[in-house]
């Protein structure tokens, strides 16, 4: 058996392995990060920096007299305490250069936000601390009943087209899986300037706790059940869309990485396996990874990514309609007999 060739091309950069570390506060510690590299980490993602926060500092700096277009968010007065999760911009900037600085492997920024505005320039102070691209999430809620469907794609494609016009970096752009054309979109947003597409963003639910009767947030880490949505989108886009395919979300052994990368991944995101199990479990991760590409006799991933994608499947319907009939038709057989 051969050791296959792990390299990996994302976002235009050349990864060592597929195997990054998705954003999450762990990666806010730089030990960490260094934890992740010497673990065999491909490539790894900040936390993110959110929109609120940078519009926070932007409304100090007005109310000291220095002037910025604002959001309409931040106009109205939204303003969430996101202290506990980090410390805002400037802290954000110095954790891009010492991660930059500590790191070989590329360091992935990320800014998370909604709306165009003045916020969105901080994306160039990143640049200027050396990250080796940016990840944009744009984890919206679509709840306002008179914003059409229209007018919530045209939002994330005029967010993404400000980002894109604002560095030269590579540009990822993390979102959720609810559009009444995933694939249409995931078009459109490689159109309007984006590198790469990380697929999907993890809705987390609200809960209602029955002592206090008030709505609590409850994070739930992920389980490996959740991947599949992530697989059959991976399946559909790969060689369809003009961009870089991350996948994220359920990604808790080597076998669901296996799966996403024939899928179509250019590369496979973690986060909770991270903070479940610790740094060193990426090592694991990344050798079953090798071993299974080796133990199937491949000579390198790209010979086997994308290989049971829609495009390449013998069984192309089995990623549409068809896998939902034939999949509780063989619940039904296998219950029934
Ligand atoms: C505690 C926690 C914090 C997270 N913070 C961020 C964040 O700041 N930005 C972001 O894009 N994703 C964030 N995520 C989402 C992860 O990057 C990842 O997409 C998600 O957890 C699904 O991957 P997993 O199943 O491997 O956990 C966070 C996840 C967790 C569990």
């Amino acid at each position: 058996m051969t050791d296959p060739d792990l390299t990996t091309q994302y976002l235009g950069l050349t990864l060592r392995n597929p195997i990054v570390a998705s954003a999450s506060p762990a990666n806010a510690d730089v030990n960490h990060l260094i934890a992740l590299e010497a673990a065999g980490i491909g490539a790894v993602v900040l936390p993110s920096l959110f929109e609120e926060q940078i519009e926070n500092d932007l409304l100090m700096m007005d109310d000291l007299g220095f002037g910025g277009p604002l959001s309409a968010e931040a106009v109205a007065g939204y303003r969430p305490n996101l202290d506990a999760y980090n410390t805002g911009p400037s802290d954000y900037l110095t954790l891009v250069e010492s991660a930059v600085e500590h790191l070989d492997v590329p360091v992935i920024a990320s800014l998370n936000g909604i709306s165009t505005g003045g916020w969105t320039s901080f994306a160039e102070q990143i640049e200027d601390g050396g990250a080796d691209a940016l990840e944009l999430n744009i984890y919206l809620v679509a709840a306002n009943s008179n914003e059409t469907g229209q007018d919530i794609e045209d939002r994330y494609l005029r967010l993404v087209e400000e980002v894109r016009a604002t560095v030269s970096i590579p540009l990822a752009v993390k979102l959720g899986p609810y559009f009444s054309s995933p694939a249409n979109m995931a078009k459109r947003l490689a159109d309007a300037g984006a590198d790469g597409l990380v697929l999907f963003n993890r809705f987390y639910q609200p809960d209602i706790d029955l002592d206090t009767l008030t709505v609590t947030p409850n994070l739930v880490l992920s389980n490996p059940a959740e991947m599949r949505l992530v697989l059959r989108w991976m399946a559909l886009l790969h060689g369809r869309i003009d961009a870089s395919l991350a996948a994220t979300t359920g990604v808790h052994q080597a076998e669901d990485a296996v799966k996403l990368i024939l899928a179509g991944a250019d590369v496979v995101m973690i986060t909770s396996a991270l903070l479940q199990h610790g740094a060193d479990y990426t090592t694991t991760i990344i050798d079953g990874v090798r071993q299974w590409f080796a133990h199937h006799e491949y000579t390198s991933l790209d010979q086997g990514r994308g290989s049971l994608s829609q495009q390449n499947s013998l069984d192309p319907s089995a990623f549409e309609r068809a896998n939902y009939t034939e999949t509780i038709a063989s619940y039904v057989a296998r219950h029934t007999t």
